[in-house]
């Protein structure tokens, strides 16, 4: 606030001429010389003093009469700066890792890693584990998810996860398993990143890949969109970025009217739905919404604020 009222202060360092006008004269010089010593000293400190007290209303006048042509100037930086500041959250692993670095997660699960220098290994989280049945490269849990879980139940293994990436086999009944089972081992205030949440056309959301399609994401959309429809414990979003990254914490929502049998959503209902079922959000949304506006945002929020 200082700070801004300082920038505010040095960008105004010339003052207008219609403002300079409510400046008020100095005192005439002789009114002091009238007195003796020691009137004269009081005298000028009054008449400064009171010199001072006027130039300081005008230039609160001044900073009062420019604002908004300052908070102009301001929001327009601020939104530069938003638009900025969300194109740091482009991939699924600069979400991931911006969910890490913010709410200080430290256990990490990884389910469908395939290639792990895509992602997994970009993950920078104290403890990680990933399940595949078929990787590319050796891994902790070479199995599939439902066999990773089973595992878990039968060992009693208490282990939780603060963060599970869900990118497994990419068909709803196998997605909606997935988030329920990591539900199970999610920690309190843990979060589920679904990816491939947004197929860009209906091809990419074909039950199979064919081979033919230019990406796919399978039928991911429909679990997601069963969970919208029946999870009211559940607060869910769906990050604008990647194909899609669903997030999905504990919380609330109200629940969105969906069919919830698979084979009765059809791409076309997706399609005039798509905003409200997946709760789309672009970055620079999502990142507004975990209060992560830029500092200038809340720093000219303040002199909007102080300035009323
Ligand atoms: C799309 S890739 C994963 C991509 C990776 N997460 C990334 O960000 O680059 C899907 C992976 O899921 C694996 N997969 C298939 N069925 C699975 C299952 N039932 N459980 C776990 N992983 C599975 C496949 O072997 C494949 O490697």
């Amino acid at each position: 606030m200082d700070e801004m009222i300082g920038t505010v202060g040095r960008i105004d360092g010339a003052i207008p001429a219609s403002h300079r006008d409510c400046r008020v004269p100095e005192a005439p010089a002789d009114d002091g010389e009238k007195a003796g010593p020691e009137g004269r000293i009081s005298s000028h400190s009054h008449a400064s003093s009171t010199a001072r007290q006027q130039e300081m209303i005008a230039l609160l006048c001044v900073f009062r009469l420019s604002l908004p042509g300052r908070f102009t100037y301001i929001s327009r930086m601020t939104r530069l700066l938003e638009s900025w500041h969300s194109l740091t959250l482009r991939k699924r692993y600069h979400l991931l890792n911006y969910l890490v670095r913010s709410r200080g997660y430290t256990r990490y699960l990884e389910i469908g890693v395939r290639n792990p220098r895509i992602t997994f290994n970009r993950i920078r989280v104290a403890r990680k584990e990933a399940v595949d049945p078929a990787p590319l490269a050796p891994l902790g849990h070479v199995m599939r998810s439902d066999d990773f879980f089973s595992m878990m139940d039968a060992n009693g293994r208490a282990a939780e996860f603060d963060l599970v990436f869900i990118d497994g086999l990419h068909l709803a009944d196998q997605v909606e398993r997935d988030v329920e089972n990591s539900l199970r081992y999610l920690s309190p205030g843990g979060t589920i990143v679904l990816h491939d949440c947004n197929p860009p056309n209906e091809e990419a959301q074909a039950e199979f890949f064919d081979g033919t399609q230019k990406v796919w994401t399978g039928t991911v959309w429909k679990a997601w969109a069963k969970l919208r429809a029946t999870r009211a414990d559940l607060s869910m979003c769906v990050v604008d970025i990647d194909l899609g990254c669903g997030v999905v914490q504990r919380g609330s929502q109200t629940c969105y009217p969906a069919p919830v049998q698979f084979d009765q959503m059809t791409y076309r209902f997706l399609t005039s739905n798509r905003r409200e079922l997946l709760n789309l959000v672009s970055a620079a949304q999502f990142l507004s919404l975990e209060g992560r506006t830029s500092p200038l945002l809340k720093v000219s929020e303040n002199v909007l604020l102080t300035g009323r």
